[in-house]
């Protein structure tokens, strides 16, 4: 990941600049400058990996800039942008000269930005991706197998456990639960991080963000209208999946299961993909057909992990022949709780530890696990999964 500064001599421009930078995925911090000489940092001051300038705020200023920050730090790399259509050979070489290194149009796309830092990450570290991947993708096997409840639970105790700042974003198709689960009003959705691209950076993010107080997770709501989705394309999605992970320690997201070969990007760069599936047989069908698909698209099964919800004791006959079959170990199993996962979505909450039941330790392990932190004690020793095994499910 690449530290940048954004250099701007407006409001406006700063925040597409940043925007556009943090829409790539590839940059961890985001500092603002303005191109005045009395604002240039000073030696044994730190210089970012990356400078991006836009020359409106006076090409000889900004090239002056250009010229201070590679004396201060040879190695960064400064992209200027100009408004010019065709901008002149003269002012190419004169930026050459000053250490810029790319030159793109403005107003920047993000995706040409993308792939020119790219090119710089490789430059730097060949062979290195340079991202960070804090996107965990919660998907259903089938409807109605608990995926939400998963996502919910898992982000709740994920946020608990780390006392880090957990994002759950609802992507699930035609309509998103996630709102309704956790009792939150949102005032914005998915669609209004999508459809504002051109000012969708980590402020403008965090403002469309509800909080929810008792887990202290922090949801971007789903659509409540299908027509909410209309227009929205996947490289949109991904942008604003770049942007939560540039501004938090743990990216959720609730993608329900419907989707086509859009939701490609998304899944290639979840860092682990966590299929909700119940033990039945349209259930373990749909999932062996999702692993291949996955598979021949290019994303990496090993990121995937099998959590089979409503477990009973009988399904381990079932289970132990898909292991066999697909070759993926059960990642999870959480026991079946109708009585309390019904009492928590009426109530609008997650599961409590009050409840001192098997599932929400089941769910603090699965937390324990994607964080990489050992629980000890009690929270350990609850994680019985024969206690429920002669709870009928319902
Ligand atoms: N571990 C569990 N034990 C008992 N019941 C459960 C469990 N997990 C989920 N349920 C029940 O299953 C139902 C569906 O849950 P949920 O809404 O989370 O599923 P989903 O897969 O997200 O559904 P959809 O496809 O509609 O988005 C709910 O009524 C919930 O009460
Ligand atoms: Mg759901």
């Amino acid at each position: 990941m690449l530290t940048a500064a954004v250099v701007a001599a407006d409001a406006k421009s700063t925040s597409y600049l940043r925007a556009c930078v943090e829409q790539t995925g590839l940059i961890e911090s985001v500092s603002e400058w303005t191109p005045s000489a009395e604002q240039h940092p000073q030696p044994g001051e730190s210089v970012p990996d990356v400078v991006l300038m836009d020359l409106a705020g006076g090409t000889e200023a900004c090239l002056d800039f250009s010229a201070h920050l590679r004396r201060l730090r040879p190695t960064v790399c400064v992209i200027a942008c100009s408004a010019l259509k065709q901008p002149d050979p003269e002012l190419l070489l004169q930026a050459m000269r000053n250490g810029v290194r790319e030159f793109l149009a403005h107003p920047v796309e993000p995706n040409v930005l993308e792939a020119a830092l790219k090119r710089f990450i490789e430059e730097q570290a060949p062979g290195q991706k340079g991202v960070e991947r804090k996107l965990v993708v919660v998907m259903g096997s089938k409807g109605g197998v608990g995926t939400t409840t998963v996502a919910v639970n898992l982000g709740a105790q994920l946020a608990r456990l780390t006392e880090k700042r957990v994002i759950l974003l609802d992507l699930a198709r035609p309509f998103g639960h996630v709102s309704l689960l956790l009792d939150l009003r949102a005032r914005f959705s998915i669609r209004d991080a999508a459809g504002n691209l051109e000012r969708l950076d980590s402020h403008f993010f965090n403002a469309l963000l509800t909080h929810h107080e008792k887990s202290g997770l922090e949801v971007l709501a789903g659509a409540s209208d299908p027509d909410e989705w209309y227009g929205i394309a996947a490289p949109a999605i991904a942008r604003v999946v770049n942007v939560a992970q540039s501004c938090n320690d743990y990216v959720l997201t609730d993608v329900g299961c419907l989707y086509s070969f859009e939701l490609k990007p998304i899944l290639q760069m979840a860092r682990m993909i966590m299929l909700v599936a119940e033990a039945d047989v349209p259930a373990l069908w749909t999932l062996e057909r999702h692993l291949a698909k996955m598979a021949s698209w290019g994303v990496d099964t090993a990121n995937c992990r099998i959590i089979i919800n409503r477990w009973h004791r009988t399904d381990e006959e079932a289970l132990k022949a898909f292991e066999k079959k697909t070759q993926q170990p059960i990642f999870a199993r959480l026991p079946n709780d109708f009585r309390q996962v019904s009492e928590a979505i009426n109530l609008g909450a997650p599961l409590s530890r009050n409840h001192n039941n098997p599932l929400v330790s089941n769910f603090q392990q699965l937390a324990s696990r994607l964080a990489g932190i050992t629980l000890a004690g009690p929270e350990k020793r609850n994680t019985i999964f024969g206690l429920f095994s002669n709870t009928p499910k319902r």
